[in-house]
């Protein structure tokens, strides 16, 4: 009789339905957890820049799910949004800092001054928003998982990306840091996602960025991992 056959983990259901705050998610691995995340029954509250696609989730998406435009660059807007989404959907389980920008592949000195300070308000400040404004709720309730997107360029460098790299080193440094703050019923990870074909990875892989997994084929496999996250992880970098 041959051996059974591994099933695949996102044919797993999970019955502790959780609720799963996560930042950009009008495409890429943000869109593709999405979609993940709410076949197995989680609720998503999500957000991002683009109206159009934002606007399209709220209909696709089961009605516990929860969608807004939201730039995460404006402390205030970011504010808003989580005291709001907490008051008519109350504070999530685990929340993942998904949303982040690339300045096109140049060496350092060429970057625009306006570009390297963008990306550092949306991969740097847009994160920490998001943990100030949602910390106090995750205290209260005793409970939650904090994972910051980080990536291998937060744990190594290569020519032309260094204002990414600076943002995803930062990533590490301030979640690893974070996690020595945090009471014994929270806990926050850096993850390494991989490489994985989005619009991001075409920005500076170029063609080459068609022979990494899809978004989806990545959520297969990161959706579990996120899942299965838990207060022993805290304070480690971890990757999917
Ligand atoms: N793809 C890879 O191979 C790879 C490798 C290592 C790490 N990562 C990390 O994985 C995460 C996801 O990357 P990805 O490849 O999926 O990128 P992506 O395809 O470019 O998607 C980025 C998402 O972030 C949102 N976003 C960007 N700026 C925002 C802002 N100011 N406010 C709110 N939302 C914003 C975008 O939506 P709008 O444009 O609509 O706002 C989009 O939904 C990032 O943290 C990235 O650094 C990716």
């Amino acid at each position: 009789m041959p051996d059974p056959q591994p099933v695949p983990n996102i044919l797993m259901k999970d019955y502790r339905t959780r609720k799963i705050l996560l930042t950009g998610v009008s495409r890429g691995l943000g869109h593709a957890l999405t979609d993940a995340f709410t076949v197995q029954g989680h609720a998503v509250a999500g957000c991002a820049r683009s109206a159009d696609d934002v606007n399209a989730m709220q209909s696709k998406f089961p009605a516990n799910c929860d969608f807004s435009v939201v730039d995460l660059a404006s402390d205030a807007e970011t504010g808003a949004w989580i005291n709001a989404l907490v008051t008519r959907w109350g504070p999530p389980d685990l929340v993942i800092n998904n949303a982040a920008i690339i300045n096109p592949n140049m060496p350092l000195w060429e970057v625009p001054y306006s570009d390297f300070t963008h990306l550092v308000q949306v991969n740097i400040n847009g994160v920490f928003s998001v943990i100030r404004h949602i910390m106090p709720h995750l205290i209260e309730q005793q409970h939650g998982i904090i994972a910051n997107l980080s990536s291998g360029w937060g744990r190594s460098v290569s020519a032309g990306v260094a204002s990414y790299c600076a943002s995803k080193w930062a990533i590490e440094g301030m979640t690893l840091a974070l996690a020595e703050d945090l009471p014994p019923d929270i806990a926050a990870v850096p993850v390494n996602p991989g490489v994985i074909n989005t619009t991001m990875l075409q920005s500076c892989f170029g063609s080459s960025a068609d022979q990494a997994p899809t978004p989806e084929q990545w959520a297969e496999t990161a959706a579990p991992f996120f899942l299965n996250l838990s207060v022993s992880d805290n304070g480690k970098s971890l990757s999917v």
